[in-house]
């Protein structure tokens, strides 16, 4: 079994290039299916999610084509079927929008119910109200989702929670339904507004994306087109926790800084210097961190997939620290593994009190979803000593060449398989 291990103390210095949005990528690369043309689409990350979402899309008959590492080439003219159980695509969330997607070009699919990350239970009750509204029948039947109309029609939908996938998967369906759809409440996150102007691309007609009030226009069908995918917010927001961890000094490089407000306002806050630039930011870290309270919110709040990497930060600084969890129930299972590493964090409900330690020390921990895994890692880049982090594959769903990245500003850090290749690093950092 792969796993990371690490040798910390090291400040985290220097340069490092953002890729493009995992949550962008992954409905982008489905909508592109929605039409009987080629479509071209850059800046997908390689990561795990993205590359099990074009297997599914390809056991369908999708034709992908990939240019190079990040450049795919999209033909979804031939679909064969609409019913889509690839055994990979229970595992991660983002499957559920293959629903939205075929639903709008064929006003059918069937798509097995959604798995992905273990944060608490994940409903998709709003997807489905969006879908009724739209003139859906929509049903589970042996583990799948099965979703079928006569015609798509436009509606009007009030979304009960703001929710990202949602407000995607209904946008994409409404853009090929006949007349007027309007989503209320919906979701503002950067991905929301990338996926509209991809579809706008299209062809589609889509206005007011990240405002609380979508207007879609339905028409008759959408054509091929060529986009590039907008950076990874939290991929750029965990190398900016890097820095503040490991008091150092790095610069995100390929971000909009637009988009990283919540996280620099924070680092600001709990003493790191900000620099921002057109496309790159800097954070550096010299003092020791202050306490702070933060809660999570919906975009333009501080973001869910954020929390655990300022929840570790927040674990080495001066005073006691409160940060609320308002979106999923069940995002601080990471804490256990964090206090194997000296920290000293309570949990009591959705709420965790952190009382900072001076610093962490080495220990075996395994990673207990995608941020977790990489806000642990930053943990023991921080630690004295060395830390194996184990079930790195949950890191590899969401962060291209995470490792590499971090070796990149100076981090102690390597991926082995076996005992030998573990004792061997650990000779070599000493
Ligand atoms: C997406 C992201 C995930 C991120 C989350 C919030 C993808 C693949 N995943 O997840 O990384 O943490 O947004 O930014 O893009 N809810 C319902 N009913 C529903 C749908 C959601 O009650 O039908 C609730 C959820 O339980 C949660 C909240 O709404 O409490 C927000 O969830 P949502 O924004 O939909 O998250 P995901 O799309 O699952």
């Amino acid at each position: 079994m792969e796993q990371y291990v690490i040798k910390g103390g090291a400040p985290l210095v220097g340069e490092v290039e953002i890729g493009g949005a995992k949550n962008a990528a992954l409905p982008i690369l489905v909508a592109a299916t929605m039409t009987d043309d080629t479509v071209l689409i850059e800046n997908v990350p390689d990561v795990r999610d993205t590359n099990v979402m074009m297997q599914a899309m390809e056991s369908i008959g999708v034709v992908i084509e990939r240019l190079d590492r990040h450049t795919v080439k999209i033909n979804a003219k031939n679909i064969r079927v609409q019913a889509v159980e690839d055994e990979y695509i229970k595992k991660i969330r983002a499957s559920y929008y293959l629903i939205g997607a075929l639903l709008g070009k064929y006003n059918e699919a069937e798509v097995a119910l959604p798995g992905g990350c273990n944060i608490g239970s994940r409903p998709i009750d709003l997807h489905i109200k969006g879908f009724e509204a739209l003139g859906v029948n929509v049903k589970i039947a042996h583990g799948n989702i099965v979703a079928k109309a006569d015609h798509l029609k436009g509606g009007h939908i009030y979304l009960d929670k703001v929710s990202v996938g949602a407000t995607i998967n209904v946008m994409m369906a409404a853009v090929l339904a006949e007349g007027v759809t309007i989503i209320e409440n919906a979701a503002k996150e950067p991905h929301v507004v990338d996926v509209a102007n991809f579809l706008n691309r299209m062809g589609a007609s889509v206005r007011g994306a990240g405002t609380d009030v979508i207007r879609i226009k339905g028409v008759a069908k959408l054509h091929g087109t060529e986009y590039a995918i907008i950076p990874d917010q939290i991929e750029a927001g965990t190398f900016m926790f890097a820095a503040a961890i490991t008091k150092g000094d790095i610069t995100v490089k390929n971000v909009i800084p637009k988009h990283l407000e919540s996280i620099s306002s924070k680092l600001l806050e709990i003493g790191c210097e900000i620099e921002e630039s057109d496309e790159a930011v800097r954070v550096v870290a010299s003092k020791r961190l202050k306490h702070t309270h933060v809660n999570t919110l919906p975009y333009p709040g501080f973001p869910t997939d954020m929390q655990p990497q300022i929840t570790v930060a927040l674990g080495l600084s001066q005073g006691t620290s409160v940060v609320t969890e308002s979106l999923f129930e069940n995002r601080f299972r990471y804490v256990d593994e964090l206090t194997r590493m000296g920290s000293s964090i309570k949990v009591e409900g959705n709420v965790a009190i952190i009382d900072g330690v001076e610093k962490y020390t080495g220990a075996s921990i395994s990673a207990p979803d995608l941020r977790a895994g990489a806000a642990l890692v930053l943990a023991g880049l921080a630690a004295e000593g060395f830390t194996t982090v184990d079930d790195i594959k949950y890191v590899e769903r969401g962060y291209e060449d995470f490792d590499e990245k971090l070796r990149g500003l100076g981090a102690m850090i390597e991926k082995v398989s076996t005992e030998k290749e573990l004792q061997k690093f650990k000779l070599k950092v000493g």
